[in-house]
This record gives structure tokens, sequence and C-alpha cells, in this order.
């Protein structure tokens, strides 16, 4: 990997699964990568003790500028990107791991503004969306005419909110939602970043036209399934061009995060590292 810099500092907020498998990479292959770990921040700091070393963690968030990073990978909640998100891209750019954050337009606008002040780029991970180019792409031709992500797994798999969360499950297999991704985004921010990547990476359909459907499925007690539709307009024959990708992912029983999909978020980091640290959002 060739970086335009090196060493790149990263800093990685949040020390779940994807922010533990994150580190583990960092400290195992960064060097070698041009890569160096130079703050890990979770909310709660007593779950890094024993395995992240001390001068590594970050007590205060708000001191991340102090340990002077090139760019800051969020795997922590949506939350932290409506509170720190603007804040954190006036040191560093910043690697979006809770997309589900920008349904919200203030949020959006922002990061947005933030990213042209401090000319700092907002990267958001793909993860579990499979065909990210070639949805942008048709997108980009004016191809693009509707876009369904659908999300299925085992209500124990979810972390929903207001009316999703008192929701009744009422047989094998049960739609929760299926509507604009921006509505659902709130009520299930841990569950809908697939779908909010969807809707980052056609902005022509945007928040407000790309369709998401939630499935409590009883049947996937250990994968996660997304279904990507998508259709063009139609040809000479009158038919239209469509593309359907069906991604079973196997996930430990009541994770949020399948496992393809943590290797999926280190290849997003190595890949934004390779990016021009151009303003604007930007998929990778
Ligand atoms: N883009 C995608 O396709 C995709 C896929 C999987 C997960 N994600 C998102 O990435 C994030 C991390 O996922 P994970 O599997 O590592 O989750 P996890 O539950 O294993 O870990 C989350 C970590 O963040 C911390 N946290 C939780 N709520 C917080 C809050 N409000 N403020 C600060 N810290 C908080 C927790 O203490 C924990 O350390 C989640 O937001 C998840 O929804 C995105």
């Amino acid at each position: 990997m060739a970086l335009d810099k090196a060493p790149w500092k990263v800093g990685v907020v949040g020390y779940g699964r994807l922010g533990q498998s994150l580190v583990s990479h960092l400290l195992d292959q960064g060097p070698e990568l041009g890569l160096e770990l130079v703050f890990v921040w979770n909310r709660d700091p007593g779950r890094m003790a024993g395995s992240v070393p001390s001068s590594l963690q970050l007590q205060d968030l708000a001191a991340l500028g102090e340990r002077h990073p090139d760019l800051v990978v969020e795997v922590a909640h949506p939350q932290i990107i409506h509170e720190s998100g603007a804040q954190i891209l006036r040191h560093a750019n910043l690697l979006v791991g809770s997309p589900s954050a920008l349904a919200n337009q203030t949020t959006e606008r922002q990061l947005l503004g933030a990213s042209h002040r401090w000319n700092h780029a907002v990267f958001v991970a793909r993860g579990a969306l499979w065909g990210t180019e070639d949805i942008s792409r048709l997108d980009a031709a004016g191809g693009l005419q509707s876009l369904r992500v659908t999300m299925a797994t085992h209500p124990d798999g979810f972390r929903l909110l207001g009316p999703l969360a008192s929701a009744h499950i009422t047989g094998p297999r049960t739609v929760l939602y299926e509507g604009p991704v921006r509505g659902l985004c709130p009520f299930a921010p841990r569950n809908s970043n697939t779908m909010a990547a969807a809707a980052l990476a056609a902005p022509s359909l945007g928040f407000d036209h790309v369709i998401g459907v939630l499935v409590a499925d009883l049947s996937l007690t250990d994968l996660h399934v997304v279904d990507v539709e998508l259709k063009g307009p139609p040809g000479p024959s009158g038919r239209s061009f469509a593309v359907h990708t069906h991604r079973e992912n196997p996930a430990e029983p009541g994770a949020v995060t399948g496992s393809a999909t943590v290797t999926a978020f280190w290849r997003s980091l190595l890949g934004c590292c390779q990016l021009p640290s151009r303003p604007g959002i930007h998929l990778c």
C-alpha cells in the first residue's frame, strides 16, 4: 500500500466489536503499512484495560487534537457523529462507521460545513453494502430510477427505538418498516447503516427516495441478510435494467455487525488512507 505521507496517524473512537478488530489490525500490521495508531477512545474506558496500551488510551475525546491524528475512525454510535463529528473534522479526516447519523440533515450540514472549513474529508464506510461503486456509477450517469435495500435478521440483532422498539413480531417473518431510509434511521440507528450508505451512494435518490425495509426473521439466528434491488430506465423493448444482489453474512447471535463486515471496515480504513484528503462526503 503506498500512502502519500507516512506514517498516517490514526485514532479510533469506539472499542466494541469493530473497534477491537481495527485496533488489533493497526497494532499488528499498521507499522508495515505506514499506519500509526495514536489513540483509542471508548465511552467506558475500563473496556480498554489490559488490551490497549495505556499511552494510547484517550480519556477525553475533546483532547484528540493533542494526538495530531490524520484520520479518526468512528466505530461507536451515530450519537458520536451528531455530537462530535464536526469537532473531529477540525483536526483530521473522519471515517464514519455509523452513517445512519447522516440521515439527520442538521448533522449532514454541520459535517459538510466543517469538512470545507478545515479542508478535511468525510469518508463513509460502505460496511455491508455490496456493489457500492456500481450504484454510484449508475446514479452519476443518471440511470438510477429506484433503489431498495432490505435488511433481515433475528430480532435479537436489532437495537430499535421509539415505535419500532414496541413493534409486535407477528410471525416467522415480520416487516417492521418499509419506506424512505430517512424515516428509519432515527429509530434503528444501528441497523440502518447499510441503507444509509446506499442513500449516500445514490445522491439523486438520497435518504428521501432510497427505500429501506427492515425485517425480523426468526430463522436468521446467526445470519444478516441484505438484499439490494435497483432499477434503471427501460430499454428499447420496454424492459428495465435491473440488478438484485443477495448477501448472507454469518453473524454471532445478537451481534449488530456480521463477520464479513468487520473485514470490509478494515479495507475501508486502508482505502481511505490512499484517497486524497478533499472536502465532501466520500464512500470508501
Ligand atoms: N456501515 C455499516 O454497514 C455498519 C455495519 C456494522 C456496524 N456499524 C456501526 O458501527 C458502530 C460500531 O459497531 P460495533 O459492531 O463495533 O458495535 P458494538 O456494540 O460492538 O460496539 C460499540 C461501541 O461503542 C460504544 N457506544 C455505544 N453507544 C455509544 C454512545 N452513544 N456514545 C459513545 N459510545 C457508544 C460502546 O460502548 C461500544 O464500545 C455501530 O454504530 C454500528 O451500527 C455500521
